[in-house]
């Protein structure tokens, strides 16, 4: 009876003394394993005189019980400090002030070329795509602009030989898919791209810009899709309540051909330093497809027409950010692109 109690003594001090659950598991071991202190008392119960069997196994009993009962309470004692001992561990300090990430900003000119790509894919239109260097063939040609044509001068255009240039318009990319269809109606689409012009550099030239040109054949299409469509684009550029205006113009690939104003979104068409006090913002050219074109490119002019009309993404966005400054979108002066920075 001596031994149990000194067992059970020894054994709930060693609970107490146990600094963690690992010593505290070697401690249940000890005294609950199956080779364990308790359990040898049980052991010694045989070589014990009958009538005296039933109180020591009792008393053994109650010891394995009230040892499993300390070892349960230290063991959530123990679990307890665990945790807080990670969490002390494991913390943050949340007060610590962060340091900013630096990200870039989508360019301006490409935040409007997918503002109209976004407009158009919603109209079902396609987005075509272009190599930058071209062949006179789909630059000219096959736009309708013969040999002798004015536009063809060493002044406007970079040539890298004979037959090829850097494609001084969009139109050459609608040359090419006009091509590429065979004929075949209808055809919706726009090429948004790159374009280049020896000009000289100033406020409102560059010898490198960006057009986006849409593109649309079928049967029926008239004038009056023409400018539903443009009056739609302004909407969505400018702001609600914008009006279209045509002019006559001349293009070589179209007929007739257009040069489109839209009212001006500052003044609401009264007149201001903007729109010179004239009520309209000269945007974008455009027209009917020539039948010649057409004709050149497979299509029956007879049975289908189209339109067509590029418009300067520089100039959308210098008129929408009100930028007096094309070189601004070149010299990549990060002030200035910071301005565009939608998360700021
Ligand atoms: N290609 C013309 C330009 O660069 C724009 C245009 C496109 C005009 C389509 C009419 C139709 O100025």
């Amino acid at each position: 009876m001596d031994k149990i109690k000194e067992v059970q003594e020894e054994a709930l001090r060693a609970i107490q003394e146990a600094s963690d659950l690992d010593a505290l598991l070697q401690v249940r071991i000890r005294y609950l394993g199956k080779k364990g202190s308790i359990q040898a008392l049980m052991g010694e119960m045989k070589s014990l005189p009958k009538e005296e069997k039933p109180a020591f196994g009792q008393k053994v009993n109650t010891c394995k019980q009230e040892v499993t009962a300390a070892l349960e309470e230290r063991q959530k004692e123990l679990q307890k400090k665990a945790v807080a001992e990670r969490l002390e561990k494991e913390k943050i300090d949340i007060t610590l002030s962060g340091d900013r990430l630096t990200l870039g900003t989508t360019h301006p000119l490409i935040m409007i070329q997918q503002e109209i790509e976004d407009l158009f894919l919603g109209m079902g239109y396609k987005i075509a795509e272009g190599p930058e260097v071209e062949q006179d063939f789909y630059n000219f040609e096959l736009a309708n602009i013969p040999k002798d044509h004015p536009a063809r001068d060493m002044q406007d255009t970079f040539y890298i030989d004979p037959n090829t240039l850097l494609r001084t318009h969009t139109t050459a990319m609608q040359m090419r898919e006009l091509e590429k269809a065979k004929g075949e109606t209808p055809i919706k689409l726009i090429c948004p791209g790159k374009v280049y012009r020896r000009d000289d550099d100033d406020a409102t030239h560059s010898h490198q810009f960006m057009q986006c040109e849409g593109l649309v054949v079928g049967e029926h299409i008239t004038l009056a899709d023409l400018k539903g469509t443009l009056e739609f684009m302004a909407n969505r550029m400018f702001g609600e309540g914008r009006k279209i205006r045509f002019r006559p113009s001349y293009f070589p690939f179209t007929e007739p051909s257009v040069e489109v104003d839209v009212s001006c979104p500052f003044c609401n068409g009264k007149g201001c330093s903007v729109c010179k006090g004239s009520g309209w913002i000269e945007i974008l050219g455009a027209g009917m497809v020539h039948p010649h074109v057409l004709e050149m490119n497979g299509f029956d002019s007879e049975k289908c027409s189209g339109f067509a009309f590029g418009v300067g993404l520089e100039r959308v966005a210098m008129l929408k950010y009100g930028i007096d400054d094309i070189r601004n979108f070149y010299i990549n002066d990060v002030r200035f692109l910071k301005m565009f920075d939608r998360f700021d």
